[in-house]
């Protein structure tokens, strides 16, 4: 299985960025964290970042066909890209957005939000932490697809016996 993390603008600053906001943890420190919980269970994982709007659509559509998850923090993007939410909706791949702050209660612009109606599910406001809880959730929604298959399958194999 695998998984595509993508992060939109000015996550690369992490660590210098409103630390009162997102903390001290740089990228590259969650996505070695997420890298060693994906090892640990088996999963690949590839890790891209851009403050480009249209790189990141790029992305989204890379991962058809390619991977079986995305775990996403469009970040400001997030709250007007309707490309981005379109690419997500376009591949149809399980998809986790996360966001490190909790953008319901901060300003009013970031309340609105393109990306999660496309989205399985969202997490918010729990930190860098929120990565790892993305990785937890996306292995759950591959288990219950795994299984889902797999109770089809026999229902097909107990239809052709009778
Ligand atoms: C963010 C929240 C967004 O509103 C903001 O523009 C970001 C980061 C978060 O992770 O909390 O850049 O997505």
């Amino acid at each position: 299985m695998k998984i595509v993390v993508i992060q939109g603008p000015n996550l690369n600053m992490l660590g210098i960025r409103e630390q009162q906001v997102y903390g001290p943890m740089k990228l590259e420190q969650i996505h070695a964290q997420m890298k060693e919980f994906a090892t640990q269970n088996g999963i690949e994982v590839e890790f891209f970042q851009s403050n480009l709007e249209g790189e990141i659509v790029d992305k989204v559509q890379e991962c058809y066909g390619e991977a079986q998850g995305i775990i996403i923090n469009a970040a400001a993007y997030t709250h007007t890209s309707i490309a981005i939410r379109d690419a997500i909706s376009a591949v149809n791949i399980p998809t986790i957005e996360v966001h490190i702050s909790n953008i319901h209660r901060r300003e009013e612009f970031r309340k609105t939000n393109m990306i999660a109606p496309v989205c399985s599910s969202s997490i918010v406001g729990f930190g860098p932490f929120g990565y790892h809880l993305a990785m937890v959730g996306m292995l759950q929604i591959m288990n219950e697809i795994k299984a889902a298959q797999e109770a089809q399958a026999q229902a097909q194999q107990a239809t052709q016996v009778q």
